[in-house]
C-alpha cells in the first residue's frame, strides 16, 4: 500500500489499535470505528484520526460508516478480550467478535477490499504438554469462551476467502503489553494495586506467556497490512528469550513500582499454562522483527503507567464505573 492511503481502524479507543493509530496514523489516513465499549478510553484516540462511534455488529452502521469512509482496508481490531468476562457471559464475545468480524469481511467483499484479522495465540489452546512451538500448521484448540469466538470469526473469514474471494489476512498475536492497556489486564492491574498498597491478585499456578511490546505487535499488523498473502495466517511473536513466567513478570513490577504485596488466588477455569508461537513465518515472509526484548518490555511499560499516572487513575475510574 503507498502512503496515506486511506484504511479502517475498528476499536482504535481500545489499547492495540490505539497503539497502531499512534504509530502509524501519518502513514495512513485512519477512520476509527469503535462503539466506545469496556477496554475503551477516550483518552486513546490518536490526534489525527477521524472518530466514528459505531458497534461492528450493526451491520447498517458499518455500512454506512465505510461509504463515509471509503478506505482501501480494513484491520478489524475491536472484541472483548478479556477472558475472565467471557466465562461469566459470552454473549456479547459473539456479537462483537464474530458477528462483528462478519459484518466486516461482508463489507470487505462488497467493496474488493483487504482485510486484515487480529486474532491471537489463544486459539491454539494450552501448549504445557506441547513438544514444539506452535506454527500456523498446528490445530486450534480453544479452551475458554473468549478464545472460541476468536477461532470461530477465523474460520469464518477463512471460509469467505475460499467461497466468496475475501481478500483476508489473519494475525495471531502473543500476549501483548504496552501503554494504554486497561487495568483489567495483569500488568497495569499490579502497578495500581502495588502503588495503591492493595495486594495483587494472582493466580496461584505460574503460567508461561511470551511478552510482546505493542509496538511490536502493531508493527507486525501493518507488515501483514502491506505483505500478506491473502488467506494466510501469521503468527506474531517475541523471541524466546522474551517468554517468561507470569509470576516472576509480577515481581518484576513490583520491584520497579518499588513496593506492594501479591496474594496468590485459585486460577481462573481452564487455565492455560503456557502460549508458545514460533514466528519464523512472519519474519520470512513479511520481514517483520521484532525490536524489544524481554526487558525493555516489562520495564518500558511499567515505567510508562508510573509516568502517566492520570491516565491510569481515569481508567480505573472507568473500569469501576463499569463493574
Ligand atoms: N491484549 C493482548 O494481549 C492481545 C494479544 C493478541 C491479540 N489480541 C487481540 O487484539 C485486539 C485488540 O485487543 P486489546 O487488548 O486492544 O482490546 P481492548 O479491550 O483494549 O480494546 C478493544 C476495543 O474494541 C472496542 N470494541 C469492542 N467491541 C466492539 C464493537 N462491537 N464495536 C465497536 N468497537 C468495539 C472496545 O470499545 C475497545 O475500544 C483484539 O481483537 C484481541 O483479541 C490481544
Amino acid at each position: 500500500m503507498s502512503a496515506k492511503e486511506k484504511i479502517v481502524v475498528t476499536g482504535h479507543l481500545g489499547f492495540i489499535a490505539s497503539a497502531f493509530c499512534q504509530n502509524f496514523q501519518d502513514r495512513y489516513e485512519i477512520t476509527g470505528i469503535d462503539f466506545a465499549g469496556w477496554g475503551s478510553m477516550a483518552e486513546n484516540l490518536a490526534p489525527a484520526v477521524r472518530d466514528v462511534r459505531c458497534d461492528i455488529a450493526d451491520a447498517k452502521g458499518v455500512h454506512a460508516a465505510l461509504e463515509e469512509a471509503q478506505p482501501k482496508a480494513i484491520i478489524n481490531f475491536a472484541a472483548e478480550s478479556h477472558v475472565d468476562r467471557s466465562i461469566d457471559d459470552d454473549l456479547g464475545f459473539w456479537q462483537s467478535n464474530v458477528l462483528g468480524a462478519r459484518n466486516l469481511g461482508l463489507e470487505a467483499i462488497a467493496r474488493k477490499i483487504r482485510m486484515v484479522h487480529v486474532s491471537t495465540d489463544e486459539v491454539y489452546g494450552d501448549a504445557l504438554e506441547t513438544a514444539e512451538a506452535w506454527t500456523e500448521e498446528s490445530p486450534i484448540l480453544p479452551r475458554n469462551p473468549y478464545s472460541v469466538t476468536k477461532a470461530a470469526a477465523e474460520l469464518m473469514l477463512s471460509s469467505y476467502q475460499m467461497t466468496l474471494g475475501l481478500d483476508v489476512v489473519i494475525t495471531r498475536g502473543a500476549n501483548t503489553i504496552g501503554p494504554r492497556q486497561f487495568p483489567e489486564k495483569a500488568v497495569p492491574k499490579a502497578v495500581t494495586c502495588f502503588l495503591a498498597g492493595k495486594p495483587f491478585p494472582l493466580f496461584r499456578t505460574p503460567a508461561r506467556r511470551m511478552w510482546t511490546h505493542v509496538d511490536d505487535h502493531v508493527s507486525g499488523i501493518e507488515a501483514a497490512l502491506r505483505k500478506g498473502t491473502s488467506g494466510q495466517v501469521y503468527n506474531l511473536a517475541p523471541e524466546e528469550s522474551s517468554e517468561a513466567y507470569t509470576h516472576d513478570v509480577i515481581h518484576k513490577v513490583r520491584e520497579i513500582v518499588g513496593q506492594g504485596e501479591i496474594e496468590e488466588v485459585e486460577d481462573r477455569k481452564a487455565y492455560d499454562l503456557r502460549y508458545w508461537m514460533d514466528a519464523s513465518k512472519a519474519k520470512r515472509e513479511l520481514g517483520w522483527t521484532p525490536q524489544y526484548d524481554f526487558e525493555r518490555t516489562v520495564t518500558s511499560t511499567v515505567e510508562w503507567y508510573l509516568a502517566n499516572r492520570d491516565w491510569l487513575k481515569a481508567a480505573n475510574k472507568v473500569l469501576s464505573a463499569a463493574q
